[in-house]
């Protein structure tokens, strides 16, 4: 069985209106191995949210998926999936067993209607017809715990619980099936700084233990430099670059990963200070001509703001910048 559990390749999102369609993922292919924890991280409105929803087909419009193809290989298939044409009855058969998913407003995820523990017990035995009550709830209070939950919350319905609370009791549910793939976006905003590295500490101890991949969303490159494996660099619709961890933080190639790196506090160092990345990210609807970075960028030269360069392999990473490209000629115009 391959390696990959994921292998996006060319995924374009556009969120289509009147005065023109605006392409917040554009061209975007990674992969994903089995067991893996890839990071994507970049500024506020770089896609990272397109990305991740059009990767799990929860896009609805204004939203719409115009290319590429999403393949998926989860446990006991022999053929990759692809998710792109699937419709929502196939896709349903998938979510929560093969690929579970933490949305960026993951606290208003549960339903209201029901305690906590209820919708514990109703997903892990509709996954799993054997599994008898008390086992269930066996189950539900180590997935509880594991996000530093209590047995008495489970018995509260959503609307008792604070925020961050209810976005901890969604990660664990997320857990719940055994998927091969979380997808997470910004799961622990609505907690604090000690509580976020405890539950993300938990996952980690836990795909260690089963073997899960995880797409992790979040604005902090530091966090993810603990926890990723690899981590894709997104701007402006477009991944800049994608290396390890170790790679990203200690010697990044592309110059937006160099200023991202330096606008977050250094990982076991005193804090000294922290150098920001001049201007804003641009507005999608007037991209820059080139790279859309050229304008904030400081080593911009000569073909940066007519040629758009590729996303191509320098050694182990692989990076989109005219500095890093082997062959410019090839590279297309704007
Ligand atoms: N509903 C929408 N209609 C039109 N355009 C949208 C819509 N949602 C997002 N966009 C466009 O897509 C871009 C990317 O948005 P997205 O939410 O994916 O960014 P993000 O990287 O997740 O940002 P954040 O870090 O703030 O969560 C936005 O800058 C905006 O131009
Ligand atoms: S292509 Fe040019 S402008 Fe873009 S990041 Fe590289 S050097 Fe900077
Ligand atoms: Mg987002």
């Amino acid at each position: 069985m391959s390696d990959d559990l994921l292998e996006v390749r060319g995924l374009t999102v556009e969120y289509v209106a009147e005065g023109g369609s605006v392409r917040a993922c554009d061209d975007v292919s990674f992969t994903v191995r089995r067991g893996e924890i890839l990071g994507v991280a970049g500024e506020s409105g770089s896609g990272k949210s397109t990305l991740i929803t059009a990767l799990t087909r929860l896009e609805r419009p204004p939203a719409v998926t115009t290319a590429g193809q999403i393949l998926f290989r989860p446990h006991g298939v022999a053929e990759p999936i692809d998710l792109v044409p699937l419709t929502e009855k196939q896709l349903r058969k998938h979510r929560w067993r093969d690929l579970a998913i933490v949305m960026q407003s993951a606290m208003n995820a549960l339903n209201p209607v029901l305690r906590l523990g209820a919708q514990f017990t109703d997903v892990l035995r509709h996954h799993d017809r054997g599994l008898g009550r008390a086992g269930a709830e066996r189950r539900t209070e180590e997935l509880l715990s594991l996000v530093g939950l209590t047995a008495a919350q489970a018995r509260s319905y959503p609307h008792e619980l604070s925020g961050g609370t209810r976005q901890r009791a969604t990660i664990a549910l997320a857990l719940a099936c055994g998927a091969d793939l979380v997808v997470m976006d910004e799961p622990t905003t609505a907690v604090d700084v000690v509580m976020q590295r405890q539950i993300l500490a938990n996952v980690l101890r836990l795909r260690d233990e089963l073997g899960f991949a995880v797409v992790l969303v979040t604005h902090d490159l530091s966090l993810l430099v603990e926890l990723a494996d690899r981590i894709a660099i997104m701007y402006a619709g477009k991944i800049v670059e994608v290396g390890t961890a170790h790679d990203i933080y200690h010697r990044p190639s592309h110059p937006y990963t160099a200023g991202l790196r330096a606008s977050f506090p250094p990982l076991h160092a005193p804090v000294e200070r922290l150098h920001g990345i001049p201007g804003t990210p641009p507005d999608l609807r007037r991209l820059p001509s080139g790279c859309a970075f050229h304008p904030r960028c400081p080593k911009r030269f000569e073909p940066c703001d007519s040629v758009v360069p590729r996303l191509s392999a320098v050694g182990d990473q692989e990076v989109a910048c005219h500095l890093h490209s082997h062959d410019r000629s090839e590279v297309v115009d704007a």
